[in-house]
């Protein structure tokens, strides 16, 4: 199935301070403004800097959203951001289960189903990462690992809500290193069949964005894929001229 409109979201990482407001922020926008996008366009900036990019964007063409929350609305949790802070901070989607906090805090598909639970509660657009190591893909994998973090990640919640799937080899991210667009085809082919398994009629509106060293150079071939509802982009993310030519690619 294809999607009409794609989902173009950029996840800034641990990058960015005030001068990015000023610089690629306002181009971007600029450029949106005058010339509207027919992607739907995301920037998940750091916490720091969601409050003051929304006011920037105030209403415009750019959705802001967050890149992790915790399960808990308030309370002794020390360095926690809830998904009502989030709101509270002006952002209306935010990123869950990413590679990065599975790897390096451990996150598990329990607990990311469990956050996506509270995104919804709070009103915000999940978007739920998924994807397969370079080893898992080597023992080939890929596809049951995908399938399986999606069984487990997702939530009954979701169903006829507003949310999106991101499919991220992690050997990809930050690489320079993609996947041939048959492999991303056959993951994302299999990752629908998995939402469906998973939500049943729920499962079948939700675009399913690929991540993973997206370009201007590669984002066009790569999102005339079937089943490819977008991108979910990093490092090109940061750079307006950059993103901006991707999101002209959807
Ligand atoms: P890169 O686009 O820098 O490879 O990062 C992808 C990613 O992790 C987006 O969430």
């Amino acid at each position: 199935m294809k999607q009409s409109v794609k989902m173009i979201v950029g996840n800034w990482k641990m990058n960015g301070v005030a001068a990015d407001l000023a610089g690629a922020v306002a181009e971007m926008l600029a450029d949106l403004q005058q010339n509207p996008a027919s992607a739907r366009v995301g920037l998940c900036p750091p916490a720091t800097l969601i409050e003051r990019m929304a006011r920037i964007i105030d209403g415009g063409p750019i959705m802001v959203g967050g890149q992790d929350c915790r399960v808990e609305q308030k309370g002794a949790y020390t360095g926690g951001v809830s998904a009502e802070m989030l709101v509270d901070a002006g952002a209306r989607a935010v990123i869950l289960g990413h590679s990065e906090r599975r790897q390096e805090f451990g996150e598990i598909d329990a607990l990311v189903s469990q956050k996506v639970g509270a995104a919804l509660r709070a009103g915000l657009t999940p978007i739920v990462c998924v994807g397969e190591t370079l080893a898992q893909r080597e023992a080939g994998q890929a596809v049951s690992v995908v399938r399986d973090q999606i069984l487990g990640s997702l939530n009954d919640g979701l169903a006829g809500r507003d949310w999106a799937l991101a499919y991220e080899p992690v050997w990809a991210i930050g690489t320079g290193l993609t996947p041939t667009l048959d492999q991303i085809a056959e993951i994302h082919a299999a990752a629908r069949d998995a939402m469906i398994e998973r939500l049943r009629e729920g499962g079948r509106a939700a675009p399913i964005l690929y991540g993973g060293s997206v370009n201007p150079g590669n984002a066009r071939d790569i999102l005339a894929v079937d089943e490819v509802g977008g991108a979910l982009v990093g490092g090109a993310s940061l750079k307006a001229a950059d993103f901006l030519a991707i999101i002209r690619a959807a």
